[in-house]
């Protein structure tokens, strides 16, 4: 299996409850190395055009409003298969849904409030990346 790069952000919710290194480890037990990280405050604008995929959804609004409402910390991962595994130990996007042993189960507050993001496709992660960080930023 090839070693690929996605992209992880840990939100607000979980930020706020000093739950970065919890959900770190998590990632890290799960075979994946954080070879970029940053913590940060999204700006509107960046969370526009973070999530322009979603700009005609209902939720979308409330979504750049809760991302942007603290800090978050955007990160690199790098792993075997690194997009599935990511997607794996987050859970589902909903926490309803979401099996025992994955962060949204053991943190997430709602569907909003999901404390984790990841890529979905080797495509996008490229450009999620692109999108926060610098080739120099990332040290694999
Ligand atoms: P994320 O992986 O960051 O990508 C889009 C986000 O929209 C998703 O996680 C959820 O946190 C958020 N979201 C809010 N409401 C919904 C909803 N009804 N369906 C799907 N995603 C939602």
């Amino acid at each position: 299996m090839a070693v690929t790069r996605t992209f992880s952000i840990i939100k607000p919710d979980a930020t706020r409850r000093n739950l970065t290194g919890a959900v770190t480890k998590m990632l890290e037990e799960a075979g994946l190395r954080v070879i970029a990280s940053r913590r940060i405050r999204m700006t509107r604008d960046q969370a526009e055009g973070f999530y322009a995929v979603h700009k005609e959804r209902p939720f979308f609004n409330d979504l750049c409003t809760f991302m942007t409402s603290g800090p978050v910390v955007v990160q690199v991962l790098e792993g075997e298969n690194a997009v599935l595994r990511n997607r794996e130990v987050m859970g589902a996007t909903n926490p309803a849904q979401a099996d025992e042993g994955t962060i949204r189960k053991a943190y997430a507050e709602s569907i909003e409030a999901n404390s984790v993001h990841g890529s979905d496709s080797d495509e996008n992660a490229r450009i999620e990346i692109d999108f926060f960080f610098k080739p120099e930023e990332i040290v694999g």
